[in-house]
């Protein structure tokens, strides 16, 4: 449960206490170097030179820094196919694993990512909550709980600093839902805002150092996140004692001054930005004093030193660690999420079924991460469909049926197409090859080409059709466009983007649908254009994004689901896979509702009808609502499982490896039953009222309908017996180090299954007292362990003094007492309680 720190401890100033003699040799050159610079030279480096960088600046031998996206693996500086990345588990699963160990690991693969495709940034990790299960990032972030997302988020942070590379822990602070997410105003109080929502930041900070943090878009409490200076330079820097640079979101800088005295270090994207001259200007006239600009510009050096990047300083970690095996741990990882929620016997597979019914869209074309930024492109995607023929012998009779599609656009055209890029007059600017028919090009075009020279956009494929038939051609993206297939002109026209989301143009672009008959036998070349009017720009950069797209002939939906029951009824074990879309789960909005999309409830209910082996494997990065639950034999979630998707199944479901998840958030049986619901503001404010009331506190405080599934819930392969649980206190650590462990659970546990397992014990603390104010209980710690067959393990879960604390007018108190100690297999399931006294004074 503990987090490395990779960093020295740093004073309330936001100095560091240089402790080794790197460290001081760190912070001279940074003071060096900034000695050298202007007022101008300082300013510039507080904002971006494009989309990704900050500039170099040759006299003080600053390197050019440059920051990328994310969560589930590093995109870098192209948002295509192009440049292609390891996909990991998205970061519900990161989180569904409960194992910090793991997903330090995983961070070092970021960095060496990172280090890979030149990034000394990685924007990450999402550590806002799931509040709602409407919020459209939510697949982004951790969990309801702050203690299991501040430990998730800290092993991330650590494990990509030790390999030489930032972090920004993001969004801060409570951009928990994406409706008016720039500008909506959150409005909580204290006691919640500090015990829940700054609650994981504060565990990050103070116990892995992030070198960097991203401010959210939204407001809290009146004033903009990138301008708040009591939560910026009041809690965050002089109270925890953060010392690295604090970067807008993308676009969320809006006004010099009080971005400057806010504490905001970085303004991103550039060029085009309320710093530069703005903020020189600022200065001249008495706005803004130097030394504050001299506050930000010696962060942003101390960060370019850390990374290795100012001459003269020494790097933060000298020598990268040994390499990972990125495909090998995405698997491990993948695996190790995949929650098993339900088992009736069905799980693991036998290990040779006469036949297997593969069914639904997402079996054959996973969802491997989320929409928005936070999607990275993989060199290839191992379906389920491949990984469970690669898992069952070759005697299984294997089939495969659609059954239900619920996308609601045309994937890119599958086959490479040679982009040409024009200028007035039609004269060509340059040229790209593409690996399909997705074009994504956002602050720096092919070739070097100036947006500002750029008129149109060609591209141009070949389509082997596969069938005879009608197929779909689709038109994704905002703007005009000329399609023409074989020499014929079928759409010449406007389509137009009816969202008010600025940048959902770009994230959620519309489609134009054309039918065309094909004939297997002949090829066809696709040409689609998309010209401009004027150099195409989104908040000072440019952006090119439309997609060709292509559906192959299909039959009617009714048809399709009767194939699927009949493939169901004569195979040994269905396995029905369900998924939701890029609609449904991604940046930029929040979800209508928790249904699957389309038919596959339908789908899913009808081949449980006719299999009672149907397995059901939930491809969504968070709750949706399962109605047949109780009919089908087993249910799988397997998140968004990154580009092993398929490899991790196949293992799982034949017991090569035990699906390792718990929840870390609470599945509703019914939207109606959601403790918290609404994610729009009113007149601009979203009140958090339900106050500490979120995820399961809520829903154990209701005491009215139960969820589907509770928080920590998740089976394994064997069967485990919770012998005993002994607390004891420890002594007060010296200082107030929140983290330090104020009691340890010991519990021991037995496998009394028939192969080795593993098993995620969980420690809830429920505090005496009829305390309306406060939780039944909330998670204190946590562990995972392995045991053979028969044996016993002990298990040791630290609680932290912060457990014992709750904030109120004089900060935080410890709150003497009787507690009750409850170590179980999920929040709703303890099985071994104990008491623990905490004496007066804590
Ligand atoms: C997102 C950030 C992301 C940034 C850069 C923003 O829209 O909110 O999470 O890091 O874009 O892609």
């Amino acid at each position: 449960m503990d987090s490395t720190t990779t960093e020295p401890s740093s004073t309330a100033a936001g100095t560091t206490t240089a402790g080794t003699a790197a460290d001081r040799g760190r912070e001279a050159a940074v003071e060096a170097a900034l000695g050298r610079l202007d007022l101008t030279a300082k300013v510039a480096l507080l904002a971006g030179a494009d989309m990704w960088s900050l500039p170099a600046n040759a006299e003080i031998g600053l390197g050019r820094l440059v920051m990328s996206d994310g969560p589930a693996g590093v995109r870098g500086e192209q948002w295509t196919p192009d440049d292609p990345s390891i996909a990991i588990p998205a970061p519900t699963a990161l989180a569904a694993t409960w194992d910090p160990d793991l997903v330090r690991r995983t961070g070092g693969l970021l960095a060496q990512e990172a280090r890979r495709k030149g990034v000394h940034v990685v924007l990450a990790p999402t550590v806002n909550l799931h509040r709602s299960p409407r919020g459209g990032r939510h697949f982004e972030a951790y969990s309801e709980d702050p203690l299991l997302t501040g430990e998730i988020g800290a092993a991330l942070v650590a494990g990509i600093q030790a390999g030489g590379v930032a972090t920004t822990p993001k969004h801060w602070v409570a951009n928990d839902s994406e409706t008016d997410r720039y500008t909506v105003d959150v409005r909580a109080d204290e006691r919640t805002l500090r015990e829940l929502y700054l609650a994981p930041f504060e565990a990050i900070v103070r116990k892995a150092r992030p070198w960097g943090l991203m401010a959210a878009y939204n407001r809290v409490g009146g004033h903009s996140m990138s301008e708040h200076a009591e939560l910026n330079n009041g809690v965050l820097r002089a109270e925890w004692g953060f010392d690295g640079v604090l970067v807008s979101d993308w676009t969320g800088a809006r006004d010099t001054v009080r971005a400057a005295l806010g504490g905001l270090d970085i303004a991103m994207p550039g060029p085009v930005t309320v710093y530069g001259e703005h903020l020189v200007a600022a200065v001249r006239d008495g706005r803004v004093p130097e030394a504050a600009v001299d506050e930000l510009a010696r962060r942003v050096l101390r960060l370019a030193a850390r990374v290795g990047l100012l001459a003269g300083a020494p790097a933060a970690v000298p020598e990268p660690p040994a390499d990972v095996d990125g495909e090998a741990l995405a698997r491990e990882v993948a695996a190790r999420s995949f929650t098993l929620v339900r088992n009736q016997g069905a799980l693991p597979l036998d290990p040779a079924p006469g036949s297997v019914a593969v069914i639904g869209a997402a079996a054959a074309q996973p969802r491997i991460g989320g929409g928005g930024s936070a999607q990275v492109f993989p060199t290839g995607v191992v379906s389920p469909l491949a990984g469970l023929r690669a898992a069952l012998p070759p005697s299984t009779a294997l089939g495969y049926a659609l059954g239900a599609d619920p996308a609601v656009h045309l994937a890119p055209l599958a086959a490479p197409v040679e982009a040409v890029l024009l200028g007035s007059g039609g004269a060509e600017l340059g040229t790209a090859g593409l690996p399909d028919g997705g074009v994504r090009w956002i602050g720096r075009l092919p070739g070097g080409v100036g947006f500002a020279d750029l008129r149109a956009v060609r591209i141009t494929g070949v389509l082997q059709p596969q069938t005879t038939g009608v197929h779909r051609l689709g038109i994704r993206g905002q703007g005009r466009f000329l399609l023409e297939a074989g020499g014929r002109t079928l759409f010449d026209g406007e389509v137009r983007y009816q969202g008010t989301d600025p940048a959902g143009a770009f994230l959620n672009p519309p489609e134009e649908v054309l039918e065309l008959d094909l004939d297997s036998t002949a090829p066809i070349e696709l040409t689609l254009t998309h010209s401009l009017s004027k150099a195409p720009e989104f908040a000072g950069f440019g952006m090119v994004s439309f997609a060709l797209g292509h559906g192959a002939p299909v039959g009617t939906e009714d048809e399709l689901i009767d194939e699927a029951v009949a493939l169901a009824a004569s195979a040994d074990v269905a396995v029905v896979v369900v998924a939701t879309t890029e609609e449904v789960e991604s940046e930029g909005v929040d979800r209508a509702g928790l249904a699957l999309p389309g038919r596959q409830d339908e789908l899913v209910r009808r081949v449980a009808q006719v299999n009672p082996r149907t397995v059901v494997v939930v491809n969504a990065g968070a709750p949706v609502l399962m109605p047949w639950r109780e009919q089908v034999a087993a249910v799988l979630l397997t998140w968004f499982p990154g580009q092993e998707a398929g490899a991790a199944l196949g293992e799982v479901l034949l017991g090569i490896r035990e699906p390792g998840g718990r929840l870390p958030t609470t599945w509703p049986a019914a939207e109606a039953d959601c403790p918290v619901w609404r994610v729009e503001p009113v007149d601009g404010r979203l009140d958090y009222r339900e106050g500490l009331f979120v995820g399961y506190p809520a829903w154990q405080r209701r005491g009215g309908a139960a969820p589907a599934y509770w928080f920590g819930h998740g089976l394994g392969y064997t069967d485990w017996e919770y012998q005993g649980l002994d607390v004891r206190l420890r002594r007060p650590g010296p200082g107030e180090d929140p983290y330090a462990a104020r009691a340890e659970a010991v519990v021991l546990v037995r496998n009394t299954g028939a192969r080795t397992g593993r098993e995620t014990v969980q420690v809830y603390l429920a505090p005496g007292g009829a305390d309306p104010d406060r939780p039944d209980r909330r998670l204190a710690g946590f562990a995972v362990v392995e045991a053979a067959p028969g044996e016993v393990a002990e298990v040791r879960v630290e609680l932290p003094l912060r457990a014992f604390q709750t904030w109120g007018a004089d900060g935080w108190t410890t709150r003497p007492g009787r507690y009750t100690v409850e170590a179980g297999r999920s929040v709703a399931d303890p099985r071994a309680t104990a008491v623990l006294e905490l004496p007066d004074g804590g």
